[in-house]
């Protein structure tokens, strides 16, 4: 038997793995996140952990976890894992891919249609008594079907958007660092940027993706485009997209994740045509519990001194 720290409540069932397994369950009652102190104190002593996206596990954490063999983190993307100093100190990851792929493409597609047809504005105008009457010149968005979709990565999400797409009618392109040898490759991220009417984001966080939408990225966007991010936060520079909606160089934004979550940049709350969510991408109660199933059924395998299929290897 381990002991096994996971950080927050997941959903009901979500831990089943690891009651299976017969494994001791170390977990506050209440839903706060760990400082990070609280975090070094409360990994000391498991051999597993089991952390949500807002865990940062970084080195100072993983030094503190003497008899850690496995992280297995309750989301895709692994951004708040310090992968190679896990490795370093032969401490398995894991993500859990696959299982979340249609419901954050569902979200990614509903922030498509809302931002481009300017539904948060108009239900913001209704709800504060604002709408005096129709008029036909009122809310006047762009249309999303028949037009052009660039995707900025091409993994199960990416793909799973432009399926929905090809039911609206849209034209998809994609952009990958590698060419896929597929239909709608475009190598240059500038030329896929200036051919979009929507753009949206699907790459992972990591150096080479940081503010890879910056102020030259948003300029070679046409001023009726419209950016969705259901990514993470920093691949947009949040500061340059406030400016570029306010001075109405794109035309409107959905964005589901923010550069220093829960803060969202001022100039953002501020700016026209912007749809906000509280990074929900995955939040349906069967995908969040598989997620949570996902990741606890790696602790357990590597446990149990097996290589699951959702191991991050990189
Ligand atoms: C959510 O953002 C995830 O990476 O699973």
């Amino acid at each position: 038997m381990a002991r096994v720290l996971v950080t927050r409540r997941l959903p009901d069932g979500g831990l089943d793995p690891l009651v299976a397994a017969g494994h001791e369950i170390l977990q506050r009652a209440d839903d706060a996140p760990y400082t990070p102190d609280e975090l070094r104190a409360a990994v000391a002593g498991v051999d597993a952990v089991v952390c949500l996206l807002t865990d940062r596990i970084d080195a100072t954490v993983l030094d503190a976890a003497s008899r850690l063999r496995v992280v297995g983190n309750v989301a895709v993307g692994y951004d708040n894992v310090d992968v190679a100093a896990a490795h370093a100190r032969g401490i398995a990851v894991c993500n859990t891919p696959g299982v979340l792929d249609e419901t954050t493409a569902d979200l990614a597609f509903s922030l498509m249609l809302a931002a481009a047809r300017l539904t948060s504005e108009a239900e913001r105008d209704l709800r504060a008594a604002r709408w005096t009457g129709w008029s036909i010149t009122q809310y006047l968005g762009r249309d999303v079907h028949g037009a052009t979709l660039g995707l900025i990565g091409y993994g199960r999400i990416g793909r799973a958007v432009a399926r929905r797409a090809t039911g609206f009618g849209m034209s998809v392109l994609h952009h990958t660092r590698t060419d896929t040898g597929e239909p709608g490759w475009v190598g240059d991220l500038h030329r896929l940027l200036a051919d979009s009417d929507v753009v949206s984001l699907h790459v992972p966080l990591h150096d080479a993706t940081y503010h890879l939408i910056g102020p030259a990225e948003l300029a070679a966007m046409r001023p009726t485009a419209v950016l969705v991010n259901t990514a993470r936060g920093p691949v947009v520079d949040e500061a340059a997209l406030a400016a570029a909606l306010t001075e109405g160089r794109i035309f409107a934004a959905g964005l589901d994740v923010f550069e220093r979550e829960p803060e969202v940049h001022p100039g953002l709350l501020a700016a026209p045509r912007t749809v906000l969510l509280p990074h929900v991408g995955s939040a349906s109660v069967a995908t969040r519990t598989r997620m949570a199933r996902l990741a606890c059924s790696g602790a357990v395998a590597v446990l149990a001194g097996e290589s699951p299929p959702n191991l991050v290897t990189v």
